[in-house]
């Protein structure tokens, strides 16, 4: 790491910091919508090797690039095709600058991962987050887990322009070795829950690429949005989807598809909460039942599955030692998560994945996850 820094900018680095990817656990688009949802932080992520400079420049490289990109911190822009990975440092710079952290000057930073590309496990927030510890790190801002959780989705909803909630960051932000993240997207409030022992994540991704992701998920942000406005005019005094009564909106008589993407948040938002009872109590049939339930209404409410992630969820539900499994995620491809026995192993999870391929021609990536610790600056 050290001697890549090195290597792009001809100088040692003065600060190190670190974040996690991150598992969707049950919370399925439930977090801008101001409910509950539960992820893990995984003990793999994005790694940062940065030093202030004295001037206006910022350049930023990584392990896969080219040469160094350059940006100047007077007049930051997104960028667009081969750089716009930047946008996530650059957006968490103009964040900070928001919340009255003006970096000073500059900084050289170099981006390493050993996150597996493309597995569904938010590079993104870690980038994030990485970046604005930091940020903090070379310019003495006070920053806590809540705030740079904060900034890092306004870097996302205001600079990368994708309208997501605070799932990703807050997860990354707050992971802890065997623990479960809970989030009360509502109060922005974060608490940990003990990993019940003997279970373990594995995340398999679909590889279904699909170009219209980022403005699907646009879509059903909105559809959220006017079935809340809809639900208010129709007198409920709930202060977000998540919290408004699922018999509400079953009365209501909104448009067919917003009752559908509404019954889903509200109903979602009470099975995360079903889920922290049922890890309170150490009830595994439970889980798994949330667990499935979550994915049949993601699919059938919420319409952001696919026909390759149902055959893999269904895959993964016949499987010996498989708890429950669920889309996790944005959706509309990418990749679905399975609560484990101990004795689900390689073994299994090849099988699953020959399944998958027969059926079609593509296999999945594969990836088990222990649950590690949250971003941080490291020594
Ligand atoms: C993506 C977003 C999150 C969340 C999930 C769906 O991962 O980044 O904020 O909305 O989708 O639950």
């Amino acid at each position: 790491m050290e001697h890549s820094f090195e290597s792009a900018f001809a100088y040692s680095p003065t600060i190190r910091s670190r974040a996690p990817g991150r598992i969707e656990f049950i919370g399925n688009h439930t977090d801008y919508n101001g409910g509950m949802v539960m992820g893990v932080a995984v003990d793999k992520g994005i790694s940062i090797a940065a030093s202030p400079r004295a001037d206006n420049t910022i350049r930023m490289a990584t392990s896969h690039g080219d040469a160094p990109t350059s940006a100047d911190i007077a007049n930051i822009q997104p960028l667009a095709g081969d750089a716009s990975w930047c946008n996530y440092i650059l957006g968490v710079v103009k964040a900070m600058q928001d919340e009255g952290m003006k970096t000073p000057h500059g900084f050289d930073i170099f981006v390493d991962s050993d996150l597996p590309s493309g597995a569904g496990l938010s590079s993104s927030a870690a980038l994030e987050l990485s970046t604005g510890w930091a940020l903090s790190a070379m310019f003495n801002f006070p920053l806590d887990k809540a705030t740079l959780a904060r900034v890092g989705r306004k870097a996302e909803n205001t600079f990368v322009g994708m309208p997501c909630g605070i799932l990703d960051q807050g997860v990354s932000a707050f992971g802890e070795k065997d623990a479960i993240v809970r989030i009360d997207c509502a109060k922005e409030s974060f608490t940990t829950i003990p990993m019940p022992k003997g279970l373990r994540f594995w995340v398999f991704n679909t590889m279904e690429k699909h170009n219209l992701v980022e403005s699907l998920y646009a879509t059903r942000h909105k559809e959220c949005m006017d079935a809340f406005a809809l639900l208010r005019e129709a007198g409920c005094e709930a202060e977000n989807l998540a919290a408004v009564a699922p018999d509400f909106v079953r009365k209501a008589k909104l448009p067919a598809t917003l009752e559908m993407r509404a019954l889903h948040v509200c109903e979602e938002h009470r099975r995360v909460i079903a889920m922290g009872k049922a890890l309170d109590a150490g009830k595994v049939s439970e889980m798994g039942r949330l667990l499935c339930a979550s994915h049949r209404s993601s699919s059938t409410l919420f319409e952001n599955s696919t026909e390759r992630l149902d055959a893999l969820v269904e895959i993964l539900g016949a499987t010996q030692g498989v708890v429950g499994a669920r889309l996790t995620g944005g959706g509309f491809g990418g990749a679905a998560m399975a609560l484990t026995l101990d004795s689900f192993g390689e073994e299994q999870a090849r099988t699953v994945c020959d399944a998958f391929e027969k059926q079609f021609g593509q296999r999945p990536s594969v990836f088990s996850a222990a649950a590690g610790a949250g971003a941080r600056l490291c020594q």
